[in-house]
């Protein structure tokens, strides 16, 4: 009755099912990728139930073989996916049996497509987020060994994305190590949710079988054992978790990629992307474009999408499995698959970049960047800081007048907007000396960013 082709559940209906509807329903297409997993569970699942009894020693060797053995099938390419048989878990139970005969029918015992359909996301997830965890560890190691590299390198740091005060380019990028290091705390913490073993659930309600949930937990190498049947089922909220930290990655990679893009637009000429990350047009000779940066800041927003896909899916249903669940898979493996493109295109990219430091230097000249350098000066000297700050004021607006900046106008020059000013200015004004006077934990300071630095590195083994 059970060869491939024929449905498990066919044995209450008179009709076969609408031919569409096959295809419909159906989510082999892409529930696929999860066949490890799913013979994962199953052979943890069988090898349970030998031990309480349910299956004998025997069967559950023949069952184990078959599995791995068919396991071997899918990854040589040798299987037949069939859409009449809906999706992995059916496919692979109809194979089962196809080979080692009756025994086969005995797999499903005291399990539900529903339990195991959510212990296998949960397992795929658990190995996704390993690897996404070591890719986000690249990028960050790569951002620490060009912010080593930059310590001491100066550029305008931005408000309003005007030039606000000078600051180190090492600083600038130790930023957006900050960023991806709570991104990476987010992701511990969320697999531990992910990483709690459905399985036991059955459909809904629990089995009849005296099965041993701690036995498969262990076997499957989860943590902790989901503690309701309805929920276990039906949860997905650990596929939301993860698009939303996800999503925040992205947000933060577009924020980087918006940079990298704007750096390299020759306005600003502060940094070249390596011609391996670029492309050419085909009608202006001239052109080199940040493609990957502009693709992972328009990912972004597919990501987000999914996200808000996933709540909404989940919105309103009532407990417990619903088909609806099959929909999560698509928008949780494109979330998996174009992060970890995304994190992986960043790694390999920032090693590459070639920072022009003369030109980062001379923007940071420009703008009065020093301005509250000079008016910190006057507090120094018992100026008051808004008094202090009309003074800066009307120095800037002559500064504008005659196109001098700060630091390249004369002593004299200075006096006339305050006497308290003295021949010790001029170091203040300097770029090196704006940067290195912010000497405390968290600022500029190339001193800082150095010790920063090593910080960081420890904080990256955790
Ligand atoms: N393909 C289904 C899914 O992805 C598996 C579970 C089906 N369960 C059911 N009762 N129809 O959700």
């Amino acid at each position: 009755m059970n060869e491939s082709g024929s449905k498990p559940w066919a044995g209450r209906f008179n009709e076969p099912t609408n031919a569409f509807v096959e295809a419909f329903t159906a989510s082999v297409g892409f529930d696929r990728r999860m066949y490890k997993q799913d013979i994962a569970g199953s052979i943890a699942h069988a090898t349970m139930l030998a031990k309480v009894g349910v299956l004998t020693t025997e069967e559950c060797k023949l069952i184990v073989d078959g599995l791995k053995a068919i396991e071997l099938d899918i990854q040589n390419d040798q299987f037949n996916w069939s859409v009449a048989l809906e999706d992995v878990h059916m496919n692979i139970e109809a194979r089962l049996t196809d080979r080692i005969g009756v025994v086969g029918k005995k797999l499903h015992t005291g399990r539900s497509r529903n339990d195991q359909v959510a212990t296998d996301i949960r397992l795929y997830l658990r190995d996704e987020i390993d690897l996404i965890a070591a890719e986000l560890q690249r990028l960050q190691t790569a951002l620490l060994d060009l912010a080593a590299a930059h310590a001491e390198t100066i550029l305008p740091g931005f408000t309003h994305l005007q030039t606000a005060q000078p600051i180190t380019f090492g600083h600038h990028l130790l930023a957006w190590f900050e960023m991806l290091q709570r991104d990476r705390e987010r992701l511990t913490d969320c697999r531990k949710r992910v990483n709690v073993m459905p399985l036991g659930a059955a459909a809904l309600a629990g089995t009849t079988y005296p099965i041993d949930r701690s036995e498969t937990a262990s076997l499957l190498g989860f943590a902790g054992i989901a503690e309701n049947s309805l929920d276990a089922v039906s949860d997905r909220d650990f596929a939301i978790e993860f698009t939303s930290v996800a999503a925040l990655m992205l947000m933060h990679m577009s924020r980087f990629s918006e940079e990298l893009i704007l750096w390299s637009a020759s306005q600003f000429g502060f940094i070249e992307l390596g011609e391996g990350f670029c492309t050419g047009s085909s009608i202006m000779p001239q052109k080199k474009n940040p493609d990957v940066p502009e693709l992972i800041r328009g990912k972004t927003g597919r990501i987000f999408g999914h996200l808000m896909g996933l709540l909404t899916l989940m919105k309103s249903q009532p407990l417990a499995y619903n088909k609806d669940n099959q929909e999560d898979k698509e928008p949780l493996f494109d979330t998996v698959d174009n992060l970890k493109g995304c994190l992986r295109v960043f790694a390999d990219m920032v090693p590459a970049i070639q920072v022009n430091k003369e030109r980062m230097y001379a923007a940071a000249k420009q703008g009065f960047s020093t301005a509250t350098d000079l008016a910190d000066y006057l507090v120094r000297k018992g100026v008051a800081f808004r008094d202090a700050h009309e003074i800066v004021g009307q120095s800037v607006r002559y500064g504008i007048a005659n196109k001098k900046d700060l630091s390249e106008m004369s002593l004299d020059e200075l006096q006339q907007f305050s006497n308290v000013i003295d021949t010790d200015v001029f170091k203040v004004l300097s770029l090196e000396g704006s940067v290195a006077a912010r000497n405390h934990l968290g600022g500029t300071a190339p001193q800082q960013v150095k010790a920063a630095i090593t910080r960081a590195r420890d904080r990256l083994k955790l």
